[in-house]
């Protein structure tokens, strides 16, 4: 059982196409998935992904460097559409020969995806319907992943389930489709595989790995908490068209209620636009998620985390994590003849 040959097969093309020993992504974290996660992650034979958030094109030049020189292995760059320096970075991915770059945040915007498919890289990317991951398969996506709204961090309305019954009948055999979600256990990657998904892709489960450089107090109020506190934020205004996040229930969740009124009352003297005032609200989160990771301020930062969350009881190194959701999805498809 340990040669995992059964959850081998049914993630074959996925891993064929990430090039990693198992297709089990870290999604990308933002301030958390990093050169030594990330590393860490392509090291214990999954595929780490570097969240380049906010990033300049100097920085992530240099985060890619930096991760290289940490792992042989493959591992991808996550680039956020509204990013107003998209381009620059995919050269700066470009320049490095990235081989798969995640496009999250939105519908990618014109050329992007040309942009990545020219330098020979695979482009990820995330839909929130069947009918728009129809449309950018068809417009040169090579890969897919279905988010259901268990995840951590920005969520849709859908739950993982409903989406891999919805998208994975009709996709699964011509594509290559990942399902992320409330996955802590093999078991649960397990029954997604056998739907048709050629992997999974996990955040909450990895963001407290001993490699992983969020504050010791971060990762203590992840073991702390259980699946009901990982609650999605409340959209007070509804002409302000918040995406939803999931985090763990503290003081910074109040805070956020309160920025959206303060941006909600900005955009009704029409002192900004819509966009802008999104744009703010995004900057807002950014700035939430780094107070709780790098300065361990879990009182007024954001601890975005899933569902799954309490499932992480203690600090893993991120191989043994793999090896442990390896086991419990062979153990679980062996069970079944
Ligand atoms: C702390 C945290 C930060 C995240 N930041 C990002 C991000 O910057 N970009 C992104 O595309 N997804 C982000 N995500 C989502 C993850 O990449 C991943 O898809 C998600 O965590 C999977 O669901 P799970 O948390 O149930 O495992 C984040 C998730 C968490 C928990």
């Amino acid at each position: 059982m340990t040669d995992f040959s059964k959850t081998k097969a049914l993630m074959a093309r996925g891993s064929a196409f990430l090039g990693s020993e198992h297709a089990i992504l870290c999604g990308a974290m933002s301030w958390v998935s990093e050169r030594n996660l990330v590393s860490a992650i392509s090291n214990g034979g999954g595929f780490g992904v570097i969240a380049c958030g906010a990033m300049t094109p100097e920085l992530l030049d240099t985060e890619i460097a930096a991760t290289k020189a940490m792992t042989d292995k493959p591992f991808g760059v996550n680039l956020i559409t509204m990013h107003p320096d998209l381009m620059e970075l995919i050269a700066v991915c470009t320049k490095h020969e990235v081989t798969h770059i995640v496009l999250a945040g939105g519908i990618p915007p014109k050329g992007s995806v040309a942009a990545i498919k020219s330098s020979g890289a695979k482009v990820i990317v995330f839909a929130p319907t069947l009918a728009l991951a129809k449309k950018l398969l068809r417009s040169g996506a090579d890969a897919l992943v279905i988010e259901g709204m268990e995840a951590g961090g920005h969520i849709g309305p859908v739950s993982t389930s409903v989406l891999a019954q919805e998208f994975l009948p009709s996709l699964a055999e011509d594509h290559l489709v990942f399902v992320a979600g409330g996955i802590g256990r093999g078991e649960a990657m397990a029954s997604y595989l056998e739907m048709g998904a050629v992997g999974v892709q996990l955040g909450t489960r990895f963001a407290c790995a001993t490699e992983s450089i969020a504050h010791p107090d971060f990762k203590k109020a992840f073991f702390r908490a259980n699946a009901r506190d990982a609650i999605a934020s409340v959209q007070v205004d509804p002409r302000l068209p918040v995406i939803p996040v999931r985090a763990l229930k503290n003081k910074g969740t109040e805070e956020f209620t309160q920025k959206q009124r303060e941006v909600a009352a900005v955009l009704d003297a029409e002192d900004i636009a819509m966009s802008e005032a999104q744009l703010q609200i995004e900057h807002y989160w950014a700035g939430a998620l780094r107070r709780a990771v790098i300065d361990g301020d879990v009182e007024n930062g954001s601890l975005m985390a899933g569902q799954s969350v309490g499932m992480v009881k203690t600090e893993e190194p991120a191989a043994d994590i793999i090896a442990a959701l390896m086991a419990q999805s062979e153990a679980a498809l062996s069970e079944r003849q």
